[in-house]
């Protein structure tokens, strides 16, 4: 670890933060979030009452009805029918009306409105890639606010589940299908977008950020249109800065930078150190052997690791770079 970086922004440690509301529910922050909360209090106030109705008297009654011996003879207890109307009628009704509240709150929530802005999404173990309309691709998801957004998911390799707590909305992402998903973002700021499907041992550090930004023009500082020109940044960022960026979205799940072993092998003083390929040769690891592994990862692997290292051919030169720089000060 390198001292301009203070202990709390350790890069091993992002923040991917959820903001909380005062309900213990992550605040909500599109359009549909708080019908979709209306959904979930709804049903929790049904059922707990229920549920105590139900089980209370349950095991009231087995415990005081409970069989003393081996000859007490059992009660020849019969039906009671309007008993049984209404302990069937009420539940029918309350069901009818919960599926109709649930069904309303997944329609709204399912169709995109047309003119929707399309941002295309890969998953894959263990990164999220977004594809702009104008061909920028991020691994960070950067959105207007108050715009609807659709999203089209596909995986590039197994399941994965694409979820913004803040705004309620999850999705497959699945190998050879494109699915979709929408929302109207409603708060300005970054919170967390999870991977909410088991996809594999990096499965719970496939994180990334969404940033709701103001739309506006694109010559001004802070707009979501700015962002998008600049290449999906708010400004250009010096080259460890970025390379720590591109670390944190793409290589974190798999390369330790405390020399812990995770998938691959670790990034502590990865710079200048000489690895045992599976070839059985020694190399030193050089400019050109990271950007190597990074647009052909199966060319030289390093001894003892498995070959699962899926290529980053879309990255920049700027960002391939980046990383570059930041894993020379990876000492
Ligand atoms: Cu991707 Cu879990």
């Amino acid at each position: 670890m390198s001292q301009q970086q203070p202990a709390q922004e350790q890069p091993t440690e992002p923040k991917y933060e959820i903001r909380m509301a005062d309900d213990g529910m992550p605040v909500a922050s599109s359009t549909f979030a708080e019908n979709i909360d209306g959904v979930y209090w709804t049903w929790i106030t049904i059922a707990i009452p229920f549920f105590l109705v139900v089980v209370g008297p349950m095991i009231y009654f087995a415990l005081k009805y409970k069989r003393k011996s081996e000859d007490e003879k059992t009660h020849p207890l019969d039906h009671h029918l309007r008993l049984e109307v209404f302990w069937t009628f009420i539940p029918t009704v309350l069901v009818i009306y919960l599926f109709w509240v649930g069904f309303k709150a997944y329609a709204d929530a399912s169709v995109a409105p047309n003119g929707a802005y399309e941002i295309k999404v890969t998953g894959q173990m263990y990164n999220w890639t977004f594809e702009y309309p104008d061909g920028t691709i991020t691994n960070e998801l950067g959105i207007p606010k108050d715009k609807p957004v659709k999203l089209i998911l596909s995986s590039s390799d197994v399941i994965h589940s694409f979820f913004i707590p803040e705004f309620r909305a999850k999705q497959d992402a699945v190998p050879g299908l494109y699915t979709s998903l929408w929302f109207q973002a409603t708060r300005e700021g970054t919170t967390a977008v999870e991977c909410a499907e088991y996809c594999g041992d990096g499965h719970s550090r496939m994180l990334t950020t969404v940033e709701v930004l103001p739309s506006g023009p694109d010559d001004q500082q802070g707009t979501f249109e700015n962002w998008l020109l600049n290449g999906g940044v708010k400004t250009p960022l010096p080259p460890v800065q970025l390379g720590e960026k591109k670390y944190n979205a793409l290589c974190m799940s798999c390369h330790s930078l405390d020399g812990s072993r995770i998938q691959g092998p670790s990034f502590k003083g990865v710079f200048g150190r000489q690895e045992k390929l599976a070839d059985g040769t020694t190399i030193t690891v050089d400019e050109n052997y990271i950007r190597n592994s990074i647009l052909n990862p199966q060319g030289q692997i390093v001894e003892g690791y498995p070959p699962t290292m899926p290529a980053f051919g879309y990255l920049k030169d700027k960002d391939i770079e980046g990383i570059i720089a930041f894993l020379k000060e990876q000492k």
